[in-house]
């Protein structure tokens, strides 16, 4: 029985022995303590590549994401954001549960708004009877968008706006380095946008664990507090860091093989008579709709019985992720079996 092909996230990752090599030689400390060196350089070269003054090594990218509502909102105050993005949909109701605001979802672009929906969605601050609009989160790449990219000078528009009004600008950048290389952009493109950037090392970039949130020191020190509350203080965690150091540093450009073999099986849909319709790949994601009348539950059990493992995104849709774990030939495995006539029988 050949290997399981596994394309249900790029979060199944497992550390290469390159970067295994790299986690075993870290020098470690107590981080609570504030005495990880490894911690500490990873910190400093997140927040120099990004232009920004700080950041926080945290255990996840919901943590991180959280800790950045809390650090912008007060109880009773609004964040604007896409119906799509995960900070809404997948993080249980933390929004709430964490920092007491609310949300106004805005309808967008496979999860891409614009500074005018944005602006038309601010409740006026002398309105008593409405929350006070105090953050804006923009999520790039948008992963239920089928990891869509946002045009840049949207996002400066969109700055703009938050100037205009008071409001802060939060990224979740959990795929940001998908964007930026799809793109042709730089991390310091970003930094001087936002208020705090949450970014990944567990995706895309292959570390077994964790996410890093920037910010100004200010921000960065309040969101220390934060994490200790929420419980991610760690301790000997260089030897996390150190894989993503490692992430940084070897595994960026190589995220372009894994856009190319999401555009491979984007060709491959496309012309298959089951798919109803495949969103425009423009990164890893690769997220398609069934045709009616094909169960996703059965589809996902037919394709995996020819060893392939994906996800369903929620009705008829289907997702697959890829990532540095799986080959051009296991892609080509996956065309093959996508190909396979039972994989379409809807009984
Ligand atoms: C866009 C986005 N943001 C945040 C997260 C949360 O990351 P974590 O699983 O590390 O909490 C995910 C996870 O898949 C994600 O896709």
């Amino acid at each position: 029985m050949p290997e399981m092909i596994d394309v249900r996230s790029d979060t199944v990752t497992r550390p290469t022995p390159a970067m295994l090599q790299a986690m075993m030689a870290a020098e470690v400390g107590d981080d609570v303590f504030g005495e990880d060196p490894t911690v500490q350089r990873l910190q400093q070269r997140a927040a120099e590549l990004f232009g920004m003054e700080a950041a926080l090594f945290c255990p996840s990218g919901t943590m991180t994401n959280q800790i950045a509502i809390r650090v912008h909102t007060r109880p009773g105050d609004e964040v604007i954001c896409d119906e799509l993005a995960h900070i809404y949909l997948y993080e249980g109701g933390g929004i709430a549960a964490n920092s007491g605001a609310s949300v106004r979802l805005l309808k967008g672009d496979r999860g891409r708004f614009t500074a005018e929906q944005v602006r038309q969605h601010i409740n006026p601050r002398e309105e008593v009877h409405a929350a006070w609009s105090r953050l804006v989160a923009i999520e790039n790449t948008v992963n239920k968008g089928g990891g869509a990219c946002w045009d840049l000078a949207e996002i400066r528009r969109i700055r703009a706006v938050c100037e205009e009004h008071g409001l802060a600008l939060h990224l979740d950048g959990a795929r940001l380095f998908n964007a930026l290389v799809a793109r042709d952009e730089s991390p310091k493109d970003y930094g001087c946008l936002f208020d705090t950037i949450s970014i990944c090392l567990s995706k895309g970039l292959g570390a077994p664990v964790g996410s890093l949130l920037l910010g100004s020191r200010e921000i960065i020190a309040k969101a220390h507090r934060y994490r200790k509350m929420m419980g991610g203080g760690m301790r000997q965690a260089g030897y996390l860091a150190a894989a993503g150091l490692y992430a940084l540093d070897h595994h960026v450009q190589r995220l372009r093989e894994d856009h190319e073999k999401a555009r491979t099986i984007e060709r491959e849909l496309r012309a298959l008579s089951y798919v109803a319709d495949v969103l425009p790949v423009e990164t890893n994601i690769v997220i398609f709709s069934l045709v009616d009348g094909l169960s996703p539950t059965r589809f996902l059990e037919k394709l995996r019985s020819h060893g392939v493992r994906a996800s369903s995104m929620g009705g008829q849709t289907i997702r697959f992720v890829l990532h540095l774990n799986v080959s051009n030939e296991q892609v080509g495995s996956i065309v093959e079996t996508l190909r396979k006539a039972d994989v379409a029988a809807s009984a």
